[in-house]
């Protein structure tokens, strides 16, 4: 199966319609989505409607789309970022908020020993940036490959006899052995922060046993036109410029 793996689209509408023109010419069988469809970003209801369109396999919750539909205390949430869930959380459809709250949510299995989830497979909301995290995440999860977002940073961290990372180039091909395990990050669509401002996504093939990564060019001005207009935080706009 060629998957296309994709995170943290953040409402990010444009960001959104870039990618799926992609997966039209990488011929995916299917979609894995692992979370934030919506928060910062300025077209909830149009990034989640174009959103339901896609062929996809499995989605998981991300820690926003969780408040959006659930009753989710937002302790965990910086000022700006709980500015915006809470609008969020008024302008999102019933109707949508439905199709929100099906997504699984947790460490979620797929074929082939993969499994999928939105912060890490320990603890909901904690990043896995350093190495402590990796090996605990690697403790938990014995997956031959583990999914996971939430850092808006793409990365792939393999263990066999040792822990070793990398921060994979677009277009790049990485062959993936069976003698390893894997903790895969497909990066951000909707609000990169690796300093790279273009839409990313994962292309996972588990019949040739490979991966790769693919940055896509957006229209980024428009995405910050729109978030500047509803009167959401500025930074949200600014950071998308960026990659930040
Ligand atoms: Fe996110």
């Amino acid at each position: 199966m060629r998957y296309c793996v994709f995170a943290d689209v953040h409402a990010n509408l444009e960001a959104l319609k870039a990618i799926l023109l992609v997966l039209k010419q990488e011929k995916v069988d299917r979609s894995i989505f692992l979370g934030d469809l919506v928060g910062y970003g300025a077209q909830p209801n149009e990034t989640i409607e174009l959103f339901r369109t896609i062929n996809l396999h499995t989605a998981v919750c991300g820690n926003h789309d969780r408040v959006v539909v659930r009753n989710t205390q937002v302790i965990d949430f910086q000022t700006l970022a709980r500015y915006s869930i809470l609008w969020t959380k008024q302008q999102v459809t019933t109707d949508n908020k439905r199709y929100l709250a099906a997504f699984n949510d947790g460490l979620v299995k797929i074929e082939g020993n993969i499994g999928i989830v939105h912060c890490s497979p320990y603890r909901r909301n904690v990043y896995i940036l350093n190495r402590r995290d990796i090996k605990k995440a690697f403790q938990k999860s014995q997956n031959w490959i583990t999914l996971f977002a939430h850092t808006h940073i793409a990365a792939m961290h393999s263990i066999d006899n040792k822990v070793s990372t990398l921060y994979p180039e677009n277009d790049f091909y990485y062959p993936l052995s069976r003698k390893k395990r894997y903790l895969i990050n497909p990066g951000a669509v909707g609000q990169p922060r690796d300093l790279d401002s273009r839409a990313s996504i994962a292309i996972l093939d588990t019949n040739e046993k490979m991966i790769y990564w693919k940055r896509i060019e957006y229209d980024i001005r428009s995405a910050q036109d729109k978030i500047r207009e509803e009167g959401l935080p500025s930074w949200h706009a600014n950071r998308l410029g960026i990659g930040q």
